[in-house]
């Protein structure tokens, strides 16, 4: 029965972290710090086109795996090749937006 319940926590534990976080707003105003006048509904603009146009190729990248520096690295490159394989077009300001998501979010899951 322990065994059993262990396992269930686990994978309860493990199921919860593939979904992605909803901003709250203690993000945004932590976010805010570093991106001026940040709202939960940018965080969720940018939450949504992560979910829906990021996933066309690979699952939820995790917004703690890389720096800021790497994600705006990362992100137009990624909004290229989503265009030119997919024809997804990720504007510039869809980008910044997904940018500001997994910065800031990556940043809540650090401190937890
Ligand atoms: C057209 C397909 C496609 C789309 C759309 C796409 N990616 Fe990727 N992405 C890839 C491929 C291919 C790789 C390399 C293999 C891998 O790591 O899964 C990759 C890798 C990555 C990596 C790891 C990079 C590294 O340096 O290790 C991240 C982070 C990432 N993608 C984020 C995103 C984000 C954010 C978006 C949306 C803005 C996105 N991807 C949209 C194809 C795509």
């Amino acid at each position: 029965m322990k065994k059993f319940i262990v396992i269930a926590a686990v994978v309860l534990l493990s199921s919860c972290s593939a979904k992605l976080l909803l901003p709250t707003q203690s993000d945004a105003e932590r976010g805010s710090a570093m991106f001026k006048g940040l709202t939960i509904d940018e965080l969720n603009k940018g939450k949504d086109v992560f979910d829906k146009k990021c996933t066309q190729c690979h699952g939820h990248k995790r917004p703690t795996s890389w720096t800021e520096i790497q994600w705006r690295r990362i992100i137009p490159v990624m909004a290229e090749k989503a265009y030119k394989s997919k024809k997804v077009q990720i504007s510039p300001t869809e980008q910044e937006q997904v940018l500001r998501y997994v910065v800031t979010m990556g940043q809540h899951s650090k401190k937890n």
